[in-house]
């Protein structure tokens, strides 16, 4: 049964700093995504507020949208068989020191919030954070 799914990947100000962009997209590439679109934009503070608006509560709110808005970031909508827990799958443990080998936070995360990638987290999600940026 086929189950193509897309979902919201980004490649966060830290890699992007560290010239990560192609070295990360080629693991994407390599695991069989289908890199659908992608663009390189910084986001204000207000559109990180946004984007990040399910964490508006919690204590790392402030610091997280800071971060996001701190310098380009490259959002890539990926296209696979069950997308979204195969991204997260890839991705790693939210804290790089917690990421199981081979994935991408291990790899090149540097601390729970310089972690290098997002990913969507439901199907559902992904589709409003899809939207969020690649409306048109
Ligand atoms: O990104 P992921 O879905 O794995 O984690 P999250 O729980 O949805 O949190 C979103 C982002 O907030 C994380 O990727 C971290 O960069 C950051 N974060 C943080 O800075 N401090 C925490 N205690 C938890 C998350
Ligand atoms: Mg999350």
């Amino acid at each position: 049964m086929s189950n193509l799914e897309r979902t919201l990947s980004i490649i966060k100000p830290d890699a992007v700093e560290r010239n990560l962009e192609n070295e990360i997209k080629e693991i994407f590439k390599s695991k069989g995504f289908n890199i659908v679109k992608n663009k390189k934009i910084q986001v204000s503070k207000s559109e990180a507020e946004q984007f990040y608006k399910v964490h508006e509560t919690k204590p790392f709110f402030n610091d997280l949208c800071a971060y996001l808005s701190s310098g380009p970031i490259v959002v890539m909508i990926l296209e696979k068989e069950n997308a979204v827990a195969a991204n997260r799958e890839l991705m790693g443990a939210t804290k790089p020191e917690e990421a199981a080998e081979g994935t991408i936070r291990k790899k090149y995360g540097l601390s729970i919030d310089k972690n290098s990638v997002h990913g969507s987290d439901s199907i559902e999600n992904a589709k409003v954070e899809i939207d969020f940026f690649f409306k048109d």
